[in-house]
Formats: structure tokens, sequence, C-alpha cells
């Protein structure tokens, strides 16, 4: 498999409108979910770690879930998140983990995958019972986003109402959406949500 992000990895953590975003949603993350010592979290699509980064001091581990081995190797060379962190270069909707997590977080990952329904549905079968899951990605939008022709995109954002109704399917409740983040680019709006739900 192609590492799409081969490229971007180099960059990533210097771009000032990523490192903005990826803080407000760890801090929307942080200020919605009750996080403990005693969990261990999947970050899925976790990158570079910037979201792992912001959660790893209020929880025991985090299994960090990339297909991308550039992404990843930049996760592992951060200190802070030596001892805390577990690295998988693996596509989780095809192979499980074998392991059960406390919480499913996931930031800008969702619309690289094409069949929603089945990642939601690898996010219970990966979760214990009243685990929950935290996942943030674009409102629908325009296709304006990424730059035309990017590879690897599925998805124009997400719909909250269509979100809702896969998660309920897949058994999740309590479902909450908030907005993490408003992101402005070329004078356009892209909400950005999080949305919190228990298995
Ligand atoms: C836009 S980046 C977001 C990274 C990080 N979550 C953040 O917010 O900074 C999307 C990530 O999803 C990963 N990804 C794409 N398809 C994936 C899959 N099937 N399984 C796991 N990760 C995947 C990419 O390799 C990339 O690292």
């Amino acid at each position: 498999m192609s590492d799409l992000f081969q490229e971007k990895s180099e960059t990533y953590d210097t771009n000032e409108r990523i490192k903005k975003r990826s803080t407000a949603i760890g801090e929307c993350i942080l200020k919605n979910v009750a996080l403990n010592k005693q969990m261990h979290i999947l970050d899925f699509g976790a990158g570079t770690g910037l979201i792992s980064t912001q959660i790893a001091p209020y929880v025991r581990q985090i299994t960090a879930v990339d297909i991308s081995e550039s992404m990843l190797q930049k996760l592992i060379s951060k200190p802070e998140l030596k001892g805390v962190v577990k690295v998988l270069c693996h596509d989780l909707t095809t192979t499980p983990t074998g392991e059960k997590y406390d919480l499913i977080i996931s930031a800008m990952s969702l619309h690289h995958i094409e069949d929603t329904n089945n990642l939601i549905k690898q996010f219970s079968a990966h979760l214990k019972e009243g685990g929950k899951i935290a996942l943030s990605d674009l409102d629908t939008e325009p296709g304006t986003f990424h730059t035309p022709g990017s590879e690897g995109i599925f998805h124009f954002g997400f719909d909250r109402h269509e979100l809702s109704e896969i998660l309920m399917m897949n058994s999740f409740e309590n479902i909450q959406f908030f907005t993490a983040y408003n992101e402005i680019k070329e004078d356009f709006l892209y909400p950005i949500f999080l949305v919190v739900a228990t298995k």
C-alpha cells in the first residue's frame, strides 16, 4: 500500500493551520470526555500524534493506529509519548488489533475511509462494554477543503444526522455533537465536529 502521507509528514507538525486545528480538537476532547489513568485508548489515524500528545498525560496507554509509516515515525520520535504510546502500522478496517479499548478517538481521518458504516462497526467491536468514541472530522463541505485531485479523500465531510444514524445502527447511544473548531480557508468557513457516543 502506498504511503499517501509520506511527503506531508515532513511538514505536518510545523503547519500552523494544522496545529491550530489539532489543538482545538484536543481541547474539545479534554473538555467533553472524562479521562482517567486506568484508560487504554485507541487513536485511529493517529498521524504524527498531534492529538495523542494532548491526551497522553491523562490516560494509562494509547495505541496509535495508522497506515502511514512516515506519519508514525514522527509520532514515535516524540519524547512526551514515550512509555504511553504503542504504535500499530495497521489497517484496522480489515484487520482487528486483537484488543479492546475504553475509548476510541480519531481526528480528521474518517474522511479517508470509504465505508463509514464498516469503520464504525469495527470501532464498536474494538470497544469494551460501555466504552466511548470521540470522533472529529469536517461537517459536510462543498469539496473545496482539500487540494483538487488529492488522493484518498472519500467524503467531503459528514452530515451530522446521517452519521448519527450510522452510530445508532451500530448500537451507539448518548450521541452528542460539538463544534470543535471553525476553520477558515480562503474566506470559506469549514466547521469541524466532535461526536461523542457510548457503546
Ligand atoms: C489528516 S491525517 C490526521 C492525523 C491526526 N489524527 C491529526 O489530527 O493530526 C489523516 C490520517 O489518517 C490516516 N489513515 C488513512 N487511512 C487510514 C486507515 N485505513 N487506517 C488508519 N489510518 C488511516 C493517514 O495515514 C493519516 O495519518
